[in-house]
């Protein structure tokens, strides 16, 4: 079965041979960086109507967690092109956070399609999840993470951040692709695209276990719920 897969992995490298060349002298990555954002926009265009209902059971959660005040101050970790502001309540006041500056386009034009929301920090700060500096300690009620931790470089690292930025009693909320089972044609499959995808993907990895960096976490509690592939193989 490696060996299965260790070829086809060749195969599906050899149709982006002329990426390989790029990323070997460095210069794949910058390119990458920048034509991301639009790449990432188009497969969230494509599969936002699959995880509407579910963002909007997930999200929903916060409205009951906002105090006398009606205000709640969420940090959208690695916040991309902003896909989940429109499922936040009303009454959140968002810091966004992402390493590549070139999702701010889109950022600006989900704040301005969301005007129930509140945006600190005029556009949004640019830090990798590992290290937030510009974030205070306790500062925020709510911590988002949707479809990041795959490409963090240091997941421990990032929810330690996370557990540093969130208040006493904060929730961290999680929406994650993961490694499928093992011995699945699925997981088959991840471990063939994963080099390719890794390299078109700016770092992502299919085949991470991020179900055991939350559960090493250590936060006071812990519900996480397995959901079936949003794109079935
Ligand atoms: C697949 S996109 C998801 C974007 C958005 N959260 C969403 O749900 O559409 C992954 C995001 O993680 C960001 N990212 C990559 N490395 C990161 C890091 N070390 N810390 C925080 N965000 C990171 C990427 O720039 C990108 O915006």
């Amino acid at each position: 079965m490696d060996t299965l897969v260790r070829l086809l992995q060749l195969l599906v490298l050899l149709l982006t041979l002329p990426l390989l060349p790029m990323a070997l002298l460095g210069c794949w990555r910058p390119l990458c960086k920048s034509h991301f954002p639009y790449l990432i926009a188009v497969l969230t265009a494509k599969s936002s109507y699959k995880m509407e209902s579910k963002k909007w059971e997930l999200f929903g959660q916060i409205e009951g967690f906002m105090g006398a005040s009606a205000k709640v101050e969420l940090l959208d970790l690695g916040c991309g092109t902003g896909a989940s502001f429109q499922f936040y309540p009303a009454g959140c006041r968002i810091t966004c956070l992402d390493p590549n500056p070139h999702f701010e386009k889109f950022l600006v034009k989900s704040m301005a399609e969301n005007r129930h929301l509140q945006h600190e920090h005029e556009r949004f700060v640019v830090a990798p999840g590992e290290d937030m500096i510009q974030l205070v300690d306790g500062s925020m009620d709510v911590v988002v993470s949707t479809l990041v931790l795959c490409s963090v470089q240091s997941p421990r690292r990032v929810l330690q951040e996370v557990q540093r930025v969130l208040r006493p009693g904060g929730m961290f909320f999680f929406w994650e692709h993961v490694a499928e089972p093992r011995g699945s044609w699925a997981f088959l499959w991840q471990q063939v695209l994963q080099p390719t995808w890794k390299l078109i993907g700016d770092g992502c990895c299919l085949i991470g276990e991020t179900w055991k960096d939350l559960e090493n976490a250590q936060f006071s509690q812990l519900q996480m719920e397995r959901q079936p592939p949003a794109f079935r193989w």
